[in-house]
């Protein structure tokens, strides 16, 4: 594979910019370390020890946590500007000391059959194009999985999320997806519905269908030891559960009690597990999040599954020591198959809690059980871009945050935030204050409503994010060094980042607090809510009420906009091109659009925006590729500056000045 280099576990080795002596890797001076998948602490990594074990931690992680679900042991490496990854594969534990104990070494312990990737630079979107080109890439998908999403554990029966899909309809908040916890199995027996609470699933999905929602399902790994429960016996007859080192079959307690495990190493595992999810998509369910797969176990209290259990793994047997992180991986490919096979019409939708390096090929990452604290929204701004620039583009946290009691005004806040991330949803635990946006009354509901209408108007700036991504791996919610890795005030920029390449991004994480910091990177920058344009580099103090969060904007860089639709099944009457004028830098971007959904015909349009003097000049490119869009295009140019419009000769000093693209 081009630009990606294994390293000989013995003798010395210079790789492009990388010097190593068998799997140590010597460490230039200066040289600073990235990545590493899913993580609390900040950006920045020199200096510390990593580990990679997936574990489903106690409530209320906090930065002194290493570990969490998933494992991408993964490390981005910058050197004067220069980028190069290096990635330690191997499913099992493995522990990375990147120049804490020495200075000079990045060493690595794990077991033999470790294998060291080097991925080529010089910069960082190569080195992740070159490791996704390895792991595997982030799929298309649907357009729906772009709206609001509303989650809760849990919508007790049909009745409640009738009624909950009924309010965002009423209050006219944008919502695309409600979520089914574990409460709408029979005895959190996976795969089933309960008859009491959710007696007709069909008609509920298909009523919700009509109101332009989907439903999406919560499936956990452990399959309940009952004679009478079909998964169970197929299960345990086909010989697909995990077993003790005697041989028995091993089991432990989660939700519904007593489980047996999946050995998803075996692919006729995979295939069965996957054909499970009929269940779920004949009653015309949406997507499948699954859960606990870490795997979670109750006993000893959140604990994982004993290192010598095996996995039989169809003819080639490994204890769990040697798979554990790829656990959650390995269940996640077994839904997107399933879904995949059952609906090949449809891209799958599959979330998922645990994984290993690739997990991006199966499914998305929502970061598990975060707390409604402010401390976890500040966390989740670099915990996303440390995923991001570890190959998981497309990831989440829980909007609001799932432990403990919610405000309105961090619900504000944290929404604030949340429409910026790849996949926005709000979720919370069984006990806690409700937290859906219309929890907290006035005036946190209209500011949620704001927000979310301005994440229905991003929805083909997103996909067109989402497109690139899955083409090239280039993170969607990226940190500021990702595409400006020469300027190392970017590398401690933790609580900002940056939204395709266009959109900066700086939220409050404090209450009561209306300015902060804000670094702009080089380039001319536009105040989203004011059209101020200010140069970068800056540091800067933003006046960010709420309601108007720090967001900016490439100036003369178009961005193509939607109206604010309440879901994305709605047909917008137009597209808009805003172009935010002002310095003297063209820019320039892309729209990709296709059907939303399936694998039919796209097209890709470009905008460019050229400024000479007074005059801003506006062309857009004609439709590569065969898809058309139902609706037409215009262009907005918002900015103080005075400006000629190119076909009038006329002259106007623009506020917002609209006019017919295409
Ligand atoms: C786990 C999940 C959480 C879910 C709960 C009940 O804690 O992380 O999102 O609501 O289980 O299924």
């Amino acid at each position: 594979m081009d630009g990606v280099v294994r390293v000989e576990r013995a003798g010395r080795q210079s790789i492009g910019d990388a010097e190593f002596d068998g799997f140590v890797k010597l460490r230039p001076e200066g040289e600073r370390y990235f990545a590493c998948g899913e993580r609390t602490a900040g950006l920045e990594k020199t200096g510390t020890r990593q580990v990679f074990w997936n574990v489903d931690p106690p409530a209320g992680h906090t930065a002194s946590f290493n570990n969490l679900y998933t494992s991408i042991p993964f490390v981005l490496c910058l050197h004067e500007g220069r980028a190069h990854g290096v990635f330690y594969d191997h499913p099992g534990r493995i522990e990375l000391d990147l120049a804490k104990a020495d200075p000079g070494r990045v060493t690595v312990e794990a077991s033999d059959d470790l294998k060291v990737y080097v991925l080529l630079g010089p910069t960082p979107a190569a080195v992740l194009e070159r490791y996704t080109a390895l792991t595997g890439r982030t799929p298309m998908p649907p357009l729906w999985a772009l709206g609001n999403q509303q989650s809760r554990w849990s919508y007790m029966d049909a009745d409640e999320v009738r009624s909950i899909a009924a309010e965002f309809r009423a209050r006219s908040i944008p919502c695309d997806v409600v979520y089914l916890d574990i409460d709408h199995m029979d005895g959190y027996r996976v795969f089933t519905w309960s008859d009491e609470r959710f007696p007709d699933p069909a008609g509920l999905i298909a009523s919700l269908r009509e109101d332009g929602f989907r439903v999406v399902t919560i499936t956990d790994p452990g399959v309940k030891v009952d004679e009478s429960y079909d998964v169970y016996v197929t299960g345990r007859d086909g010989g697909f559960f995990c077993l003790t080192a005697d041989g028995e079959e091993y089991q432990n307690v989660v939700w519904p009690g007593m489980c047996a495990f999946p050995d998803f190493t075996n692919p006729a595992v995979r295939e069965w597990w996957g054909a499970q999810h009929s269940v779920l998509t004949d009653a015309g369910v949406a997507g499948v999040w699954c859960d606990m797969n870490e795997p979670a176990m109750f006993v000893p209290r959140q604990s994982t599954m004993p290192e010598d259990v095996v996995h039989p793994g169809g003819g080639r047997a490994r204890t769990h020591a040697e798979v554990h992180n790829a656990y959650g991986s390995l269940m996640a490919e077994a839904a997107r198959g399933g879904l995949a096979r059952l609906r090949p019409d449809a891209r799958p939708f599959v979330i998922s809690r645990a994984g290993y390096a690739g997990l991006q090929q199966h499914a998305l990452q929502w970061t598990g059980d975060n707390s409604s604290w402010w401390e976890h929204l500040w966390m989740s701004m670099p915990q996303l871009q440390n995923l991001g620039l570890s190959g998981i583009a497309w990831s989440g946290v829980d909007v609001g945050g799932f432990f403990g009691d919610c405000d309105g005004e961090l619900l504000a806040r944290w929404t604030e935030f949340g429409i910026f991330q790849p996949f926005c949803r709000n979720h919370s635990a069984m006990g806690t204050a409700r937290q859906e946006p219309w929890a907290f009354g006035e005036p946190w509901e209209s500011l949620c409503r704001a927000m979310l209408e301005l994440r229905m108007q991003l929805v083909p700036y997103l996909y067109t994010a989402f497109e690139e991504c899955h083409r090239t791996g280039a993170p969607i919610l990226r940190p500021l060094l990702f595409d400006h890795p020469d300027d190392p005030v970017t590398y401690t920029a933790d609580d900002e980042f940056l939204l395709g390449s266009s959109i900066l991004v700086a939220p409050i994480t404090r209450p009561g607090i209306e300015h902060r910091y804000v670094y702009l990177p080089a380039g001319s920058w536009a105040h989203w809510w004011t059209g101020e344009v200010i140069e970068g580099p800056a540091h800067i103090l933003a006046h960010a009420p709420l309601g108007q969060p720090a967001v900016y904007v490439r100036s003369n860089t178009p961005l193509p906009l939607y109206p604010a639709l309440q879901h994305t099944g709605e047909v917008p009457d137009s597209l808009t091109w805003r172009v935010f004028v002002g310095g003297s830098a063209s820019g320039s971007s892309s729209l990709y659009e296709d059907a939303g959904d399936g694998y039919g015909p796209s097209c890709r349009r470009t905008a460019h925006v050229e400024r000479d003097g007074e005059l801003v000049r506006f062309t857009l490119s004609g439709r590569e590729g065969s898809y058309v869009p139902p609706y037409p295009s215009l262009v907005e140019f918002v900015g103080h500056e005075r400006v000629e419009v190119e076909e009038t000769g006329q002259a106007l000093v623009i506020e917002r000045f609209m006019k017919n693209a295409d």
